[in-house]
């Protein structure tokens, strides 16, 4: 049975507030989901800093296979829960496993939120949006007088598994097909989202956490980047290149991430983490 997925809303948020946004990827739900647990930790623990709301309208953005979109509708069973998403193939993967969601396939730079939300939550997707000056002061316009935006995003664009994507596209002969997937970091310092959301916020809190997920397996953090943002640079290219690019890139991460004698690799991985009450704190009951 085909899931069901709404057509996305097309108009934009707020008059003069249109985000845009990168060339959508192609995402894999099968590479994702094969870390799903480590994954989800961020999400769980953004989902448990949201205190004192009973949201009845939340919106997941970037919800992805819906897993973090799963332990909304947990805690908040009688919420309308809306999942936007721009991937076809993960919006099916969610749309098996949670009913009573509305999923919504949409562009999150033309998404807008057809009535005022009481919670916008997204993990780990607004950082493939660029222009967070623009997007998120317009994601708190789009929130009701006490409503909360709690948003996780990685921060580790500096770690290896990172640099070393750039490193393998300059160093290849694939550099011409894929140098301009390269970008700027495209999550700033926790200073800059704290200047550009407080006068904004009845309340904010930001911080970090570094997880160190153990994986185990044949490289597996190239195929932890493969199910994210090496994707978009193995379909740039053709099976066997892809395959070559590959190796070139794993070869590359085994002396930054190595194997250890327990059979575990160990991988850092920094996410910041942003929940913004509109209203003070106090009067969100
Ligand atoms: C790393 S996954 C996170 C999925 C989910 N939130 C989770 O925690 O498992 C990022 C998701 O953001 C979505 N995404 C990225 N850019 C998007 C855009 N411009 N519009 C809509 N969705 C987007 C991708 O399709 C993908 O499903």
């Amino acid at each position: 049975m085909r899931p069901a997925v709404a057509p996305g809303n097309r108009r934009t948020m707020a008059a003069g507030t249109r985000i845009a946004g990168l060339p959508g990827m192609i995402w894999n739900p099968a590479q994702y989901l094969k870390f799903s647990q480590p994954r989800l930790q961020p999400a769980i623990d953004l989902l448990a800093r949201i205190s004192g709301c009973e949201p009845a309208r939340i919106y997941d953005l970037g919800c992805g296979a819906g897993d973090a979109t799963r332990l909304l509708a947990r805690r908040w069973p009688r919420a309308s829960i809306v999942g936007v998403d721009n991937s076809p193939a993960m919006l099916a993967q969610a749309a098996l496993q949670q009913p009573g969601v509305r999923w919504m396939q949409c562009h999150l730079g033309d998404w807008h939120a057809d009535q005022p939300a009481d919670l916008i939550y997204s993990n780990a997707a607004l950082h493939w949006l660029p222009d967070h000056r623009q997007l998120l002061p317009a994601l708190v316009r789009s929130l009701a007088p006490e409503g909360v935006l709690a948003l996780q995003m990685p921060r580790n664009f500096g770690a290896p598994s990172h640099t070393l994507i750039a490193e393998t596209v300059r160093s290849g002969p694939w550099r011409s097909k894929l140098e301009d997937l390269l970008r700027p970091t495209p999550v700033a310092v926790p200073e800059f989202y704290y200047a550009l959301l407080a006068p904004l916020a009845g309340g904010i809190e930001i911080w970090e956490t570094e997880y160190l997920h153990v994986l185990s397996g044949d490289d597996p953090v190239k195929e932890w980047t493969k199910g994210s943002w090496l994707a978009q640079f193995i379909e740039r290219l053709d099976v066997a290149e892809a395959g070559r690019f590959e190796q070139d890139y794993a070869r590359r991460l085994r002396s930054a991430y190595p194997h250890r004698a327990d059979g575990t690799t160990l991988f850092p991985f920094r996410r910041l983490f942003i929940v913004l009450s509109k209203a003070e704190p106090s009067r969100c009951t």
